[in-house]
């Protein structure tokens, strides 16, 4: 029996531009998803087509076991922490030798084929390796470490990553005068904002940009902007959809001894806070449960 977790993620700047090459900037947050695999001759796993998938791919049946605390279709990239655990669970309980890289690799490709060809690297890369990314097409680099403090909006309202992502491929190949210039001005905030990551009332503006823009290309919603502006009412630097929107998550960036104010200020909303940091780990070996 083999127990590993990974953890999920927030976007800071470039959901939806990063799947057309532009750069997306994300990182790696607290709460985490555990997974326990063990071999077996009758396995028993929740109907998965990500789990399916890490079985198909590493050539092994075996049984699942999942605790996960993170909301799944919220857009803090359950998914890939679910795919990642179990990928690196199974590597370890069938002694498979899988390098960091090659779980990253594998988990990204079971991402694209459940998202049906339309998937960035970004959730699985950071929930296997942690810390702060920058994703430009297939190209990956750690960003410095730093301590900021978030607070993550989850508006309850469930939403589709696969559905979002068509919609918003749908307005570009409708409307490509409005939407590429739209992606070209998520690049240059994403662009400018990492020589700010150190500065967050700079970061926050920038946030605040990417935000509208993800209004524009039509991925709000009535609620996320309730969570958003009530965030940065209660003192946050900014605040912004993370993820795919149209439900989900929103993320507000604070001074420390803002984030709890933050926080009720979001549940006051009717929707769910979680106050969290930087997780530098990405996917680790947990003690058998
Ligand atoms: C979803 O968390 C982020 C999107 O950019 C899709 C992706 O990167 O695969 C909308």
């Amino acid at each position: 029996m083999a127990t590993w977790s990974a953890p999920g993620k927030v976007f800071l700047f470039g959901e939806h531009a990063v799947v057309y090459g532009k750069p997306g900037i994300a990182m790696a947050i607290k709460p985490r998803v555990f997974v326990t695999v063990r071999k077996s001759k009758r396995p028993a796993r929740a109907k998965s087509p990500y789990i399916d998938g890490c079985f198909e791919a590493m050539g092994v049946v075996g049984s699942v076991y999942i605790n996960s605390q993170i909301p799944s279709s919220s857009g803090l990239g359950s998914s890939a922490a679910v795919t990642v655990a179990t990928l690196s669970a199974i590597n370890d309980e069938f002694a498979l030798n899988k390098s960091r890289e090659d779980i990253a690799n594998m988990a990204f490709e079971i991402e694209k084929t459940v998202q049906k060809g339309r998937a960035s690297p970004t959730d699985t890369t950071v929930s296997t390796y942690g810390g702060i990314v920058l994703i430009t097409g297939s190209s990956r680099r750690r960003l410095p470490p730093q301590n900021m403090h978030l607070v993550i909006g989850d508006s309850l309202v469930s939403h589709s990553t696969a559905k979002m992502v068509e919609q918003v491929a749908e307005l570009k190949k409708t409307n490509p005068g409005i939407v590429d210039p739209i992606l070209d001005a998520i690049e240059g905030v994403g662009l400018a904002a990492i020589h700010h990551l150190s500065n967050p009332k700079e970061l926050g503006r920038y946030m605040n940009m990417n935000h509208a823009l993800l209004e524009a290309m039509g991925v709000g919603h009535p609620q996320l902007s309730r969570l958003v502006l009530a965030s940065r009412s209660a003192g946050a630097f900014g605040a912004k959809i993370t993820g795919a929107g149209g439900g989900g998550c929103m993320v507000a960036l604070c001074a420390k001894p803002v984030r709890h104010r933050v926080a009720q200020a979001i549940q006051s909303c009717d929707a769910r806070a979680i106050v969290t940091g930087l997780d530098t780990e990405g996917a680790r070996k947990e003690k058998n449960v």
